[in-house]
């Protein structure tokens, strides 16, 4: 986005990018950011930006690349809201949810429905400590929710993972990545988007090419109020994903088109999108 085009967002969006201004970048004020991020909010806003349409095609795309069956244990983590733990349940896996964030498992609760706790129970943990289940078949990192903090952060995190899965059982990250976000940055993408139910939602992001992260705010107005909310995120190559989870004793499998089991290609006016990485927990 153009310098020029941001002012003119600026100057229409005044009172809301008002909210942010004064102070340091989110990096710097708060690199656990994300512990206040993950709210009420963000449950509504981002329900209405990951319709069920769309979570049902990603469970779908989840459970053949895992070769997922009915009865075997699957970690979400984190699980935010839930809405693949259910998705994932209701095709008959056993689905443990973990997050951290209280408003978002309050949330995910509520929208268990009739599913029975031994097919689908949400914990409350924060990753970067090891969970005292394991041997689950599959543990998976859906939804971009790495580089919230520092590296280390992330080697704990998918630590967690690992030794959650048995001895062939398997890891799956989902996620943005540098190239994909050069990409759009470079055609210009779509930074304002219109909700289901009215509300006007803008990002504003700042990449930072040096550190490798995006420093960036979203601002909404609608029927049911306005606000503002700041996150920091590292946008790691593809490459240093792999490296990250080598590093944690994994063994990286495939890189895919985000959920789908075809392979992925850096190619097209989105860097090849979002990109999904199989790794497996050998045995040794
Ligand atoms: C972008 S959301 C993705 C949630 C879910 N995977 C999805 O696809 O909707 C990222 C989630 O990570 C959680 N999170 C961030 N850091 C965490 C940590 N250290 N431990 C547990 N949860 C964490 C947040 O609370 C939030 O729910």
């Amino acid at each position: 986005m153009t310098a020029p085009l941001v002012s003119t967002f600026r100057e229409r969006f005044s009172r809301f990018f008002a909210l942010s201004q004064g102070g340091d970048s989110v990096r710097e004020a708060d690199m656990e950011w994300w512990k206040s991020f993950f709210d009420a909010d963000y449950a509504r806003l981002w329900s209405e930006l990951t319709p069920p349409a769309r979570t049902e095609q990603e469970a779908e795309g989840i459970w053949s690349l895992l070769e997922l069956r009915a009865g075997c244990p699957v970690l979400d983590a984190p699980c935010g809201f839930g809405r693949l733990s259910r998705e994932l349940a209701l095709r008959g896996a056993c689905v443990l949810g973990l997050d951290i964030s209280s408003d978002l498992l309050t949330e995910a609760e509520r929208r268990c429905g009739e599913i029975p706790d031994e097919q689908l129970k949400y914990v409350q943990h924060d990753l970067r400590y090891p969970v005292s289940e394991g041997g689950f078949d599959a543990a998976i990192n859906i939804y971009s929710s790495l580089g919230y903090g520092r590296e280390e952060d992330d080697i704990a995190i998918l630590s967690t993972l690992r030794t959650a899965v048995r001895e062939g059982g398997r890891v799956f990250i989902d996620t943005m990545h540098r190239d994909a976000f050069v990409a759009r940055r470079a055609r210009g993408a779509q930074i304002a988007q219109r909700l289901a139910d009215g509300t006007l939602l803008i990002e504003e992001p700042q990449f930072d090419p040096v550190a490798g992260r995006v420093d960036t705010t979203w601002y909404w107005s609608g029927p049911k109020g306005s606000g503002s909310k700041s996150a920091s995120v590292r946008l790691y190559t593809i490459t240093e994903l792999v490296k990250l989870l080598t590093h944690t004793g994994l063994t990286f499998r495939s890189a895919h088109r985000g959920y789908s089991p075809e392979p992925f290609r850096a190619e097209g006016p989105e860097g090849g999108g979002r990109v999904g990485l199989l790794a497996e927990r050998v045995a040794r």
